[in-house]
């Protein structure tokens, strides 16, 4: 696949794994290479073209950049949950989520204005780790009463079943071999 090729040379070239952790900020989490998300999100929409879907919904920060380009490749809008509620936000559905990088609790918030039982959503985000996310993410799409269609991450460390990704950590060790 042309996105897994073009993912694992920036990672060879600007990126490293130490561990368990992949260390990918001169492309994907703290500069942005737009060309290849660009490539990865045309993947992503390419698998779920006929998912029927309504919606795309990811975290703050990092899932962001991967939820427009695939927004805009599959013509749908994407949400981002918040980690703080604005005040303006009246009436909205929230989860916590346990980060252990950050080793605390984070509330995610989603307005009812915005998901409603008429959704189809995907869940989308740069890394899928110990899944705590997509927990949150879940029982906030069940709150709304929408249906998660699935899930796409750009690096599922886990090599979790039912989640779409670009590479795996296994995928990314082989090729660094
Ligand atoms: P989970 O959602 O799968 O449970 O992830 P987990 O809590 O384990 O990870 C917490 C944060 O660390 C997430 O960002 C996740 O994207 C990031 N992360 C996990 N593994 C790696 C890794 O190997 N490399 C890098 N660079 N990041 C990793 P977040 O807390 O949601 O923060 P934000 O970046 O979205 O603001
Ligand atoms: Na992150
Ligand atoms: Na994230």
């Amino acid at each position: 696949r042309k996105a897994s090729a073009a993912l694992l040379e920036r990672i060879k070239k600007y990126g490293s794994v130490n561990g368990e952790v992949v260390k990918v900020d001169k492309f994907i989490n703290h500069q942005v290479d737009v060309e290849l998300f660009r490539i990865m999100a045309d993947d992503m929409a390419h698998h779920f073209k006929d998912a029927c879907l309504t919606k795309i919904i990811t975290a703050e920060t990092s899932g962001i950049t991967i939820a427009h380009p695939l927004a805009e490749a599959l013509g749908i809008p994407y949400i981002f949950a918040k980690k703080k509620k604005p005040i303006t936000m009246a009436d909205f559905y929230s989860a916590d989520s346990y980060s252990f990088t950050k080793q605390e609790n984070t509330t995610l918030y989603v307005s009812k204005e915005v998901l409603g039982s008429e959704d189809r959503v995907i869940y989308v985000d740069d890394f899928f780790a110990r899944g705590n996310t997509l927990k949150a993410v879940k029982q906030i799409v069940a709150q709304s009463g929408a249906e998660l269609a699935g899930c796409a991450v750009i690096i599922d460390k886990k090599g979790e079943e039912g989640v779409y990704s670009i590479l795996t950590l296994d995928e990314i060790k082989k090729g660094l071999d």
